[in-house]
């Protein structure tokens, strides 16, 4: 395995993660990357390293460059051990180099995972510099995690952005432009949204911070490395943290005897016959990182479930509870469902729809049993109202 050229003297040293299909709990269908990267100056820098069980491969593509002890700089752009899990490795493979980290969280973390290593902590502003090329660190705290920031190298243009702007997607070609686009973005959105969407303010914040800087390369920590679409990614980044949402819609269920779902399908069918495109989705078929990837974009969201035991299914009640961590912004739903006899479990899902954040346009329907032909025309009559 051998390291990929990006720039003179810059390589991608990373790591191809085929088979990885969760990333605690959401679904990776196409796998990851752990990013790192090499830059051959006089001080030799590696910025990130890979997660645990990938050193081989990370140090074997090293290896093709240099001698991995000659590294005098380690930079650990985030905590979370897809990035930082091949510390203890490298550390002692070059034992000399010090290990840079954000001040103070990544500092803290760092040291409660891996002990006293030879760290030296860095503040936003702060630059290293390690011969013809410097190093600039800019803090993003809480995207995601408090410690989290990338790295500017104002020589090349290029922005070392770990987590931000990237994705799961496991590719052997390393540049945007050498995949297919509309299956990245897909990737980038699902990763934004299952990953950063509740730190939406957080996103804003960094971009106003890196809107200054002359990006020609934005090397990420996971997936493609941007190069030609730099402007759309960025785009597709103010649009997702600005939280504004497109007039689609996302009907989501579960259903015991298809009376549920036969609610489902009246209202996705309303949606569309309004003009609004709606996503159906039947929560057993489908995977949560999914949904949330089309709600992150979408502005209404109906959710339906039947009674069972007076609850709600709990295939929707985990649903609800993962939708309840991103504190989606600008959404607009209601509750919908069937039940036999005691039928609480509709008002137990807007109760959850409204902890969510989303703001309920319609109150709950609720149908007995099988809904009437009448009944569905009441349906329909309702979601087009909405439609303004
Ligand atoms: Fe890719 Fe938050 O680690």
């Amino acid at each position: 395995m051998e390291a990929v050229k990006i720039s003179e003297n810059i390589y991608w040293v990373g790591a191809i993660d085929w088979s990885m299909r969760s990333f605690h709990g959401y679904q990776t269908g196409r796998g990851s990357t752990y990013n790192a990267y090499l830059i051959l100056d006089d001080k030799i820098t590696l910025i990130d390293t890979v997660k645990h069980g990938f050193e081989p491969e990370l140090l074997e593509r090293i290896e093709s460059v240099i001698d991995p002890a000659k590294i005098d700089y380690i930079v650990s752009s985030h905590v979370e051990p897809d990035h930082s899990g091949g510390i203890p490795f490298m550390a002692k493979i070059c034992p000399n180099a010090t290990i840079i980290t954000s001040s103070p969280q990544g500092l803290k973390g760092l040291t409660a995972r891996y002990g006293q290593l030879n760290y030296q902590a860095v503040k936003t502003g702060e630059t290293l510099s390690i011969g013809k090329r410097t190093l600039q660190f800019v803090a993003t705290p809480m995207l995601h995690w408090p410690d989290s920031m990338v790295t500017y190298c104002p020589e090349e243009k290029i922005l070392f952005s770990n987590d931000a702007f990237g994705e799961h997607y496991a590719t052997s070609h390393r540049f945007d432009d050498e995949n297919d686009l509309p299956i990245i973005l897909f990737e980038a959105q699902k990763y934004y949204a299952n990953i950063l969407m509740l730190y939406g303010p957080q996103a804003q914040k960094a971009l106003q911070a890196l809107g200054g800087l002359d990006i020609r390369m934005i090397a990420t920590g996971h997936g493609v490395i941007w190069r030609k679409n730099i402007a759309t990614i960025m785009d597709c980044y103010k649009k997702w943290s600005a939280g504004v949402p497109e007039e689609r819609a996302v009907v989501v269920f579960d259903s015991m005897w298809h009376s549920t779902e036969t609610m489902a399908r009246c209202i996705a069918e309303a949606f569309e016959s309004a003009g609004v495109p709606a996503d159906y989705y039947d929560i057993k078929q489908n995977h949560m990182s999914d949904i949330i990837t089309d709600i992150l974009t979408a502005k209404y969201i109906a959710i339906g479930s039947p009674t069972i035991n007076n609850q709600m299914m709990p295939t929707i009640a985990g649903f609800l509870s993962y939708l309840k961590g991103f504190q989606p912004k600008q959404k607009q739903g209601f509750a919908f469902g069937s039940y036999g006899w005691g039928g609480q479990s509709i008002g137990l899902v807007e109760d959850e729809m409204k902890a969510c954040g989303i703001d309920i346009v319609l109150d709950k329907i609720r149908i007995a049993n099988v809904p009437t032909a009448e009944q569905l025309q009441d349906i329909t009559a309702k979601v087009k109202g909405l439609i303004g």
